[in-house]
């Protein structure tokens, strides 16, 4: 087992597991050392691309005590996050461009007594979370474009990580800042000096030879 230094934490996305084997994939990465489970929700609509809803949540509730970390990519998400949270998320995050409500939304959620979170895409401005960033526990930074797994992390978002971490320390928020898509042993270093707390990671981790040592490299940064 490494030291953690900067105490990052690792969530495995399940996008990437065998979705006819998700209790064995989830059991996997909680063996080999992930903090905890990212699931992706999708809706064909504000990306094109459709995964799994409430009943997949919930059903892998029951068989992890890992938070599960859900990451709404579904238009208008104030629709559906009390439906999240009955099905157990513990952290859940929505995204700035896909609602027009989105500080009583994350309120919504946080009365809840749930972890909630703004997501914003590769191209909306880091600047537009200036007025939620009090409010959230976690701020999500999307370094691909939202909808599939095993993209290419793209560069520019590690200037718009430290530019996150900067209005941190100005809007006086105490957020977890975590980084989805592209993720890899070669990158994470730089991921991780340029503010990330937690690193989200689907290809990676689930097509590694030895994912526990993937994690424990992560967790050595
Ligand atoms: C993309 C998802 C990511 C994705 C990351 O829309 O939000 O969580 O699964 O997968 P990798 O690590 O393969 O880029
Ligand atoms: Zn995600």
């Amino acid at each position: 087992m490494q030291t953690k230094k900067n105490n990052v934490m690792v969530a495995p996305s399940i996008l990437s597991a065998d979705f006819g084997r998700m209790n064995e994939e989830v059991e996997r990465m909680d063996k080999c050392g992930a903090d905890v489970v990212h699931c992706d929700v999708m809706d064909g609509i504000f990306v094109p691309n459709i995964t799994f809803g409430f009943k997949m949540i919930a059903d892998i509730k029951k068989k992890t005590k890992l938070p599960l970390d859900v990451h709404l990519m579904i238009d208008c998400p104030e629709r559906y996050v009390e439906r999240f949270i009955d099905a157990g998320a513990d952290w859940l995050t929505i995204h700035y461009e896909a609602t027009d409500i989105l500080i009583p939304t994350l309120e919504k959620i946080k009365k809840r007594g749930v972890k909630c979170g703004a997501v914003i895409s590769p191209d909306t401005p880091v600047q537009v979370l200036r007025e939620c960033f009090p409010i959230c526990d976690i701020v999500l930074l999307m370094s691909v474009y939202p909808g599939f797994g095993g993209q290419k992390f793209i560069e520019k978002s590690l200037g718009r990580m430290s530019e996150l971490k900067k209005l941190r320390v100005e809007t006086g928020s105490g957020a977890l800042l975590e980084v989805d898509g592209g993720i890899t042993a070669d990158n994470a270093e730089a991921i991780v000096r340029a503010g990330a707390d937690v690193l989200v990671a689907g290809n990676t981790l689930f097509s590694a030879q030895d994912p526990a040592a993937v994690i424990n490299g992560f967790h050595a940064l």
